[in-house]
């Protein structure tokens, strides 16, 4: 008996079906080995609490997916973190615009909302996007509409540290316009190395049945341009997942990011047989080389003057944190325990 399949059911399930075993050559875990129960969560530096609650949650029972959104729901939830969700950096307007991607790797589904205001959790809503629509992306008025549908309450996300911080920033820019300069040009010590590292957060998960996930969550450059939008909610760049090969994610300057497909490119080499840290170091050799078209990217040698982080994670286990830059870390959490290490890179400073 045929069963019949709705045009909605058949965009959201039936395409993505059919996609991942073209890609997959029909084979399932081609080249790779499966990984014997091992469970891995991997993150940004700012993600040490949500790689020990995923991993809980996975001790538990619960889909990788919702295991790392409860984890990055920590850290979007904190005003101390001024990278992401409540207590983010503003635009240039003084406000809050949020950028968010999931992805599942059992499903090959991912849901993602771009520049979303006044909604703390974006991950949860590009959860939504992802399982109650036939949508893979939804921004600005739209998504915040979407978001309100689904019973997310408004709130104000700009504290009183970032407000001041904003207002600062708009006193420096100029000498040229009516606002007189601050009576202090520092910025705090703990807002001038968010700056410097742009932040955001991306967590990656495997868990013991082999199945992936990913999650990228941010409030995106600080003062950008409103309605500017980073890699962060873009599948492809700012997370990817191939659940036969591997889990990807990044942080750092989103628009090199973006020019080269990164997170995709981390997993097609994962594919390809590199390790995780090799396939992170190689898409950010080819994020510098493809720089070089860019001459305001480069210093006077040649070298980026930004960075970009991968996060990846493999079927079978083996994982990796990478920077342009060294002095970065990332928080893995192995079954074992939660700590920071140091990620690997290809420059030193001098
Ligand atoms: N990687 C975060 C952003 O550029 O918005």
């Amino acid at each position: 008996m045929k069963t019949k399949i709705s045009r909605r059911s058949f965009i959201k399930s039936g395409i993505g079906a059919g996609t991942a075993a073209i890609f997959s050559g029909g084979k399932k875990g081609s080249g790779m080995q499966r990984n014997r129960g091992k469970k891995v969560v991997i993150s940004s530096a700012n993600g040490q609490r949500a790689t020990e609650k995923a991993m809980q949650l996975l001790d538990e029972g619960l889909d990788p997916l919702d295991a790392v959104i409860a984890g990055v729901n920590i850290i979007e939830s904190d005003p101390e973190d001024m990278t992401v969700g409540y207590g983010g950096l503003p635009n240039e307007d003084g406000v809050v615009e949020l950028d968010a991607s999931v992805m599942h790797g059992p499903t090959h589904n991912g849901g993602a909302v771009a520049s979303i205001r006044n909604i703390k959790n974006p991950s949860k809503v590009a959860k939504l996007v992802m399982e109650r629509t036939a949508h893979a992306l939804i921004v600005g008025r739209g998504a915040l509409r979407f978001a309100k549908n689904h019973g997310f309450k408004e709130e104000n996300l700009l504290t009183d540290r970032a407000r001041k911080i904003w207002l600062k920033h708009k006193e420096q820019l100029s000498d040229q316009d009516f606002w007189y300069p601050p009576k202090s040009k520092k910025l705090e010590s703990r807002v001038r190395s968010f700056v410097e590292s742009h932040g955001t957060i991306n967590c990656c998960v495997l868990d013991a049945n082999g199945d992936l996930a990913s999650v990228t969550t941010t409030s995106g450059f600080f003062f950008k341009i409103p309605g500017r939008v980073g890699d962060s909610p873009i599948i492809g760049a700012g997370l990817y997942v191939d659940n036969d090969v591997g889990a990807a994610g990044s942080t750092g300057l989103g628009e090199a990011n973006i020019l080269t497909c990164g997170s995709n490119m981390v997993v097609e080499f994962m594919r390809d047989g590199f390790s995780p840290e090799e396939a992170c170091l190689r898409a950010l050799k080819r994020i510098i080389a493809k720089s070089k078209l860019w001459p305001e990217r480069l210093d006077s040698k040649g070298l980026p003057r930004f960075d970009v982080n991968f996060y990846a994670v493999n079927k079978k286990g083996e994982y990796a944190g990478t920077a342009i830059w060294k002095g970065r870390y990332y928080s893995v959490n192995d079954g074992k325990e939660n700590k920071l290490k140091p990620s690997a890179y290809l420059f030193e400073r001098p």
